[in-house]
């Protein structure tokens, strides 16, 4: 696929920059996640947050292999640009190993599986667009390539996700779920 990213260094000014308030890093990720615990836990969102109800996101910047981390409706969303290694392994997955066989994808029917193919948002696999909550308690989880399957680990209770967000072990009983998301251009990504 084609992505006219515009990395000329010019700072982008306008409000869909202001959605784009962290991106998650590998050092001191095991601090963040415990950061986000609190940020989830004490954020009921206000009027104000759920007003937002759809935002876009500008995803030019996001190279592959790595990750934005966006605040939607008070929660992290994760929009991971993956490499060619990460959908292979993904989507060599067996579905009969996993814990969880139906999509989450708010996308598609209520009965899709959990193939790869039915978690992005684009043929080629390369965008995953998932909520940053753990669907044990609801922890942020540790991504970029974290845990035991190459994609997220939550470090609360030990739940480990895979490199498309589908657990693979511990306590959390389903995949991350995905969003209602769709792409409003090339590099912009609606959330709602
Ligand atoms: S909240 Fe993630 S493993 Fe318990």
């Amino acid at each position: 696929m084609s992505h006219a990213d515009d990395h000329s260094g010019a700072p982008h000014s306008g409000t869909r920059r202001d959605f784009l308030y962290y991106a998650t890093a590998g050092a001191g990720a095991v601090a963040a996640g415990a950061a986000g615990w609190t940020l989830v836990n004490q954020m009921n969102p206000s009027a104000d947050v759920q007003a937002l109800s759809s935002i876009f996101v500008d995803v030019s910047g996001v190279d592959v292999g790595t990750q934005l981390t966006v605040k939607w409706r008070g929660k992290p969303v994760f929009i991971r640009r993956r490499t060619p290694e990460e959908i292979a392994s993904a989507r060599e997955v067996d579905l009969a190993e996993l814990i969880d066989r139906n999509a989450r994808n708010a996308n598609l029917p209520a009965d899709a599986d959990a193939s790869d193919t039915n978690r992005t948002m684009d043929e080629a696999g390369e965008w995953l667009v998932m909520m940053g909550v753990c669907t044990h308690l609801g922890c942020v989880p540790i991504g970029d390539g974290a845990g035991d399957f190459g994609g997220w680990f939550c470090p609360c209770h030990g739940s480990h996700y895979d490199a498309a967000g589908r657990i693979r072990r511990g306590p959390a009983p389903e995949n991350l779920p995905v969003p209602t998301a769709q792409f409003s251009d090339e590099t912009t990504i609606l959330l709602g």
